[in-house]
């Protein structure tokens, strides 16, 4: 190895090997090593690393497999879908909380964390890529796949992925970022067509993928299934060529979606695409959707006639190579067969959860003189009902791809056993249920009280149980998958999902808070909620999909073992009306991006509307106050901020502080923008004056370029993007050109 630079990391020393550092000395390295071997190649070992063999053809049982070449020494490439823990049945994965959940923690390092866990898992079993990393921006929240990405905000989102990225990669795996790109709703996701002009594509759709792509270095970007202003997301030179591997300099690959995202071989290639999945063995065949592949027989076609270039598939094999090495896969190449750390799993799991339910409501019920019913004082509960969800069998994962099966089976029989989706019947309706009950967990912290558990099929027995009992907790679920939108934001009921659902769950909370002394809602839930209820209920806490120890994690935060701090990362509307559009539609292909840059909190700053609840919003069993702003900006354009935050409440926890700010009015932007934030733990009566240099590209508006637009602006921080008791403090911003925007 010329200068390699060999570390020994833990796993390195498992499997006996010596891999290369990633950084300068080695990089110049993987280059002159890939160049070596694809030297050495022939056309049709050139063509066979750049399309997957087919549908379930990994030996290993993963989602893609590209077959190795023995002769070069060029290992198999087995990926697994890999969103919140890896989709493989029988291999005791871990099942951590959805990646919206995690984007609700607002915490970079358990994000780290994340993916470090996912990649090892990964490598233990054999796998050299991660199918993880999606991270489309929460514009339209009956999106099916909400829960599979990272929220509204682009800097959230991108933040988050970059260092769930390091994570991964940092354990000898591929990282991915997807579905590049503005892959909004699942509708007719094979021809959906997002017409979004230049400056919202700039600042809100691709912005995530540029910080994810900078700052992280995923070695996998996957092109996405629907159309981008016209051209298919894999076809789409602008966005593949000029943005990602001009401009942000993207030297990984490209691989595209996995069923209908090529359409043309030349198109496809000449665009940026680097790698087909699945790919198949004869391009000819129709396959699964009935079109055929496009980079086997159909690649060396092109190249024979020449409208793909040979050194265009020298580039596609060449940044495959220099990945395979830079990441370790071609030195200590995965070795299936190992076992998950099972402990391990279920440690981080329980953790994320932890760090990331979101209390949204805990109020007194007016006109009496209760506390707010959380956290729950087992000293002084005698009888608690508890209700719905299947609390007492476990809690409720998204669907598709991005599923983690249930380790010890489901928890809960399927109402439709085998129903599948209506487009390509491979994703199942019945949702995954982990056997973590809630239930089970409440129990344990109330042994000297009577706990009654009702299924939630009888609405009136259930109400009539918590109109005695000290406290009643209803979970409530909604179910949401891959290829599959919701037709609206309400808590479904039989008719919504008849796979999962028996009954009516806006009612059957109705009734119970009409009764109860309080009422406490968890929800497990793949995205918004709207909320009829809402006044009429206590305490509600978003738990979302939250892994496989989402029990016990659930009854930790209800009883105050760990003090609530999630953030909402998407808002939640008080309707669908309030949002971009009013319905998803099934027959009209152009996805109109019109509301331009007023999307999420955005759009309701700008309209001034209320929402359900706020982004950021997210509330405490303590109290949090923030004094001491101090503005200054930079002569280099960066701005320094300086505050004190104090936990004044009565309990430790932790509180992420937000910046937001409002650039000039003339800048043509939305009232505010999050342009920061820290994660803090404080003990209570703790005090900490926090410094936070905010670069200037965080303060840039898109005009055929980046810049800073000049003038008054102003910066908040606070605890929500909504807190009345947030600082605010104005500032200058001189007029700058940019070199990148993230
Ligand atoms: C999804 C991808 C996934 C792939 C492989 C596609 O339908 O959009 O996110 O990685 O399938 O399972």
């Amino acid at each position: 190895m010329l200068g390699c630079k060999p570390i020994r990391p833990l796993l390195a020393l498992a499997i006996g090997a010596t891999l290369c550092a990633a950084g300068h000395a080695s990089e110049a390295d993987n280059t002159a090593r890939a160049n070596q071997l694809l030297a050495k190649m022939t056309e049709a070992e050139k063509i066979s690393l750049v399309h997957g063999a087919g549908f379930f053809t990994s030996p290993i049982g993963g989602g893609g497999f590209v077959p190795g070449i023995e002769r070069l020494g060029i290992p198999p490439i087995n990926y697994a879908d890999s969103s919140s823990g890896i989709n493989l049945m029988g291999k005791n994965t871990t099942a951590l909380p959805a990646t919206l959940a995690l984007a609700a923690s607002w915490d970079p390092a358990l994000a780290h964390r994340y993916g470090t866990l996912i990649g090892s898992e990964l490598r233990t079993l054999g796998f050299a890529g991660g199918l993880g990393g999606g991270t489309n921006l929460a514009r339209e929240p009956r999106n099916g796949r909400t829960f599979e990405y990272l929220g509204e905000d682009p800097l959230l989102a991108g933040t988050l992925l970059a260092e769930r990225t390091k994570g991964t990669q940092a354990q000898h795996i591929l990282g991915m970022a997807k579905h590049f790109a503005v892959n909004g709703q699942e509708t007719d996701r094979f021809n959906s067509n997002s017409v979004v002009s230049e400056r919202v594509l700039r600042e809100l759709y691709l912005r995530p993928f540029e910080i994810a792509v900078k700052d992280g270095q995923p070695a996998i970007v996957m092109c996405a299934y629907n159309k981008v202003n016209g051209e298919k997301a894999c076809e789409n030179k602008h966005i593949l060529s000029d943005i990602l591997k001009g401009e942000w300099g993207f030297d990984g690959y490209v691989q595209s979606d996995w069923v209908m995202a090529v359409t043309d071989t030349a198109r496809a290639a000449n665009s940026g695409t680097d790698e087909e999945e699945p790919g198949s063995a004869n391009d000819n065949e129709p396959g699964l959707m009935g079109r055929g592949t496009w980079f086997n027989q159909k690649l060396a076609a092109a190249l024979q006639n020449g409208t793909v270039a040979p050194q265009r598939l020298d580039d596609m094999v060449r940044r495959k190579l220099t990945m395979l090495y830079r990441h370790g896969i071609m030195d200590a190449p995965p070795v299936p067969g190992g076992q998950v750390d099972r402990a391990a799993g279920d440690k981080l799991a329980l953790y994320a959860a932890e760090s990331s339910m979101v209390l949204l409501k805990n109020a007194p019920k007016p006109g009496t003189s209760q506390h707010a019913p959380l956290p729950l004082d087992a000293a002084h509960l005698h009888n608690v009902v508890v209700v719905g969800g299947h609390a007492d069998a476990g809690v409720m994962g998204g669907g598709g791809s991005a599923s983690v099966p249930a380790r010890d089976g489901n928890a809960v029989p399927c109402r439709t056993p085998g129903a599948k989706d209506s487009v390509i019947h491979i994703f199942d309706l019945c949702a995954i249920w982990h056997k973590s009950s809630p239930l089970e967990a409440i129990r344990a912290r109330l042994p000297g009280a009577t706990v009654t558990y009702f299924d939630g099929s009888d609405a009136a027995a259930a109400a009539a149980a918590a109109a005695k009992a000290d406290a009643t907790i209803v979970f409530a679920t909604q179910y949401t998958m891959e290829q599959v939108d919701l037709p609206d934001l309400s808590l479904p009921d039989a008719t919504r999902d008849p796979a999962n659902q028996g009954y009516d769950q806006n009612a059957l909370i109705d009734t119970i808070a009409r009764r109860a002394r309080n009422t406490i809602v968890v929800l497990e839930n793949g995205t918004a909620v709207t909320m009829p209820w809402v006044d009429k209920v206590q305490s509600v806490l978003a738990a979302w999909f939250p892994g496989e120890q989402g029990g016990p994690a659930i009854a930790s935060i209800l009883f105050g073992e760990v003090n609530p701090s999630g953030k909402l990362p998407i808002t939640f509307p008080a309707s669908e009306q309030d949002l971009p559009q009013r319905a998803i539609s099934s027959t009209n292909p152009d996805v109109d991006y019109d509301e331009g840059l007023l999307m999420g909190y955005r759009r309701y700053d700008a309209q001034k509307r209320t929402p359900l609840f706020a982004f950021g919003h997210g509330l405490s069993y303590t109290h949090f106050s923030y004094t001491g702003l101090h503005v200054t900006p930079y002569a280099n354009g960066d701005v320094s901020v300086s505050f004190t935050l104090t936990n004044d409440g009565p309990r430790a926890g932790a509180e992420v502080a937000q910046l937001y700010a409002g650039l000039p009015v003339d800048s043509g932007e939305p009232p505010q923008r999050l342009v920061g934030w820290q994660k803090v733990f404080l003990k209570a009566g703790e005090s900490r004056k926090l410094n936070l240099t905010l670069p200037a590209a965080r303060f840039s508006v898109w005009n055929d370029g980046w810049f800073v637009p000049q003038g008054e602006a102003s910066l908040t921080v606070g605890g929500s993007s909504r807190d009345a008791h947030g600082l605010k403090a104005s500032f200058s911003l001189g007029k700058r050109l940019l070199a990148a925007g993230a």
